[in-house]
């Protein structure tokens, strides 16, 4: 790393009140001594390997395919380990609780254009700053077609969103199989890649620890932003949006010791993992240009500054210096300005319309119809295991 990406580093350290030294990995250990970042998921990856290593994988791709609802029973034609796997792993864990479920589903409907801007623009370009997941999904098959990646991870925040996303009826529980199962053969096939061995610091990607990490720049940052925004949500609202992502995190295979029990443990674990994680690759700017380059094809009803600007408002000037993005004064003000009204008003905290109220607005649904459509997708596209990693 240059002097100048750790001197930003370390400048974002002690924005947010760490000091930490940039790219190092942080030691991590749970109450019972595991360390999260040597724990992987064994027996999904054993499968996986095995299955990459057979040629089986397109198969079980076919065979997947019409598998969409929690409640649909298990497809024929899987490999029998695989399908004693997904019998044993396709429900809610013991300690899920319905209610809360039912109460996160009903907040994020009533929060969902604050999310789909948060997760959108704020944990999608995030995931760009963190070396290791900007690595491993540059380097996977994925990387190389940021638009059909985008609409699946779309789908992914999609179907955790909608009303009965752990219902019969709803698609989560399956999606985050699915998901697992993707991870499993990334695990495989990533250290194939003579240009992830390159770049990566870690033998193996994905661990559970790396998994924490990005739900932290999802679930952790979020929570703070509204925090921060001051965007009114009672603590059952703020209890049942932390269970719905524990839930999802131990569907993708986190051990239970590990998952934070509360958003004060998730933001200890947040400040001492994520943040001094953060910097810039070559990688993750391209993968960053590419997505904003996506976002900036639909019509939001800004310009390019304003995005821009929005993202350095959201994730720091650090970030967007990493990122190369370019300034628009104008734009900042008007955000800076312009968006605590905008979300006072919306919350009826002030009586009357601020400026730049519609344009607000606009960006706003703009960026919500981005998000229901699944990403630029105008079909859903489904999950699909790869058999192969990006070519050079
Ligand atoms: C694939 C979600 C953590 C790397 C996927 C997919 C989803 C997803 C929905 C399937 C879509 C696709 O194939 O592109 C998540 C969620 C995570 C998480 C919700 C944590 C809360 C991670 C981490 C890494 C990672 C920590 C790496 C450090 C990848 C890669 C793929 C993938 C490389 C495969 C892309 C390809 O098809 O080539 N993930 N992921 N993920 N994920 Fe994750």
């Amino acid at each position: 790393m240059s002097n100048l990406s750790r001197r930003n580093a370390l400048s974002l350290g002690v924005a947010l009140g760490l000091a930490s030294v940039a790219g190092a990995v942080p030691a991590w250990a749970s109450a019972a001594g595991t360390d999260p970042w040597w724990v992987w998921d064994d027996e999904v990856d054993t499968l996986m390997a095995g299955l990459v290593d057979s040629g089986g994988v397109p198969a079980v791709n076919t065979a997947l395919r019409p598998w969409v609802n929690n409640g649909d029973p298990l497809p024929g034609g899987l490999p029998d380990g695989l399908a004693a796997h997904l019998r044993r792993a396709n429900r809610l864990p013991s300690w899920a609780d319905p209610a809360k479920l039912r109460r996160a589903a009903d907040f994020n409907r009533r929060k969902d254009t604050y999310l789909f801007l948060l997760y959108g623009l704020g944990s999608g370009i995030m995931s760009t700053v963190i070396p290791r997941e900007a690595r491993s999904v540059y380097w996977s098959a994925g990387g190389a077609n940021m638009q059909d990646r985008a609409a699946k991870t779309f789908t992914f925040g999609y179907d955790l969103s909608e009303l009965g996303a752990f219902e019969p009826s709803g698609q989560f529980v399956v999606t985050a199989n699915k998901t697992r199962l993707v991870h499993g053969a990334v695990r495989h096939l990533l250290p194939r890649s003579p240009h992830w061995r390159a770049a990566a610091d870690e033998q193996v990607p994905i661990s559970n620890g790396d998994i924490l990490v990005t739900f932290h720049s999802l679930g952790t940052f979020v929570h703070r932003k509204l925090l921060e925004w001051h965007v009114p949500m009672s603590a059952a609202d703020e209890e049942a949006f932390l269970h719905q992502w524990q839930v999802a995190i131990h569907l993708l295979g986190v051990r239970d010791e590990f998952i934070p029990q509360t958003w004060a443990e998730a933001d200890a674990q947040s400040a001492h993992v994520l943040t001094p994680l953060l910097a810039p690759t070559a990688e993750g700017k391209e993968l960053a240009a590419d997505l904003l380059g996506l976002t900036a094809q639909i019509d939001l009803g800004v310009t390019r500054g304003f995005l821009n600007e929005f993202v350095r408002y959201v994730l720091s000037d650090a970030v967007g210096d990493w990122l190369g993005l370019p300034r628009d004064y104008a734009a900042a003000v008007l955000i800076r300005t312009g968006w605590p009204a905008y979300i006072a008003f919306r919350e009826g905290l002030l009586p009357i319309a601020p400026a730049g109220f519609y344009l607000f607005d606009q960006f706003l649904r703009a960026l919500a119809m981005l998000f229901l459509n699944k990403g630029t997708s105008p079909t859903s596209t489904p999950i699909t295991i790869p058999t192969g990693n990006r070519p050079g």
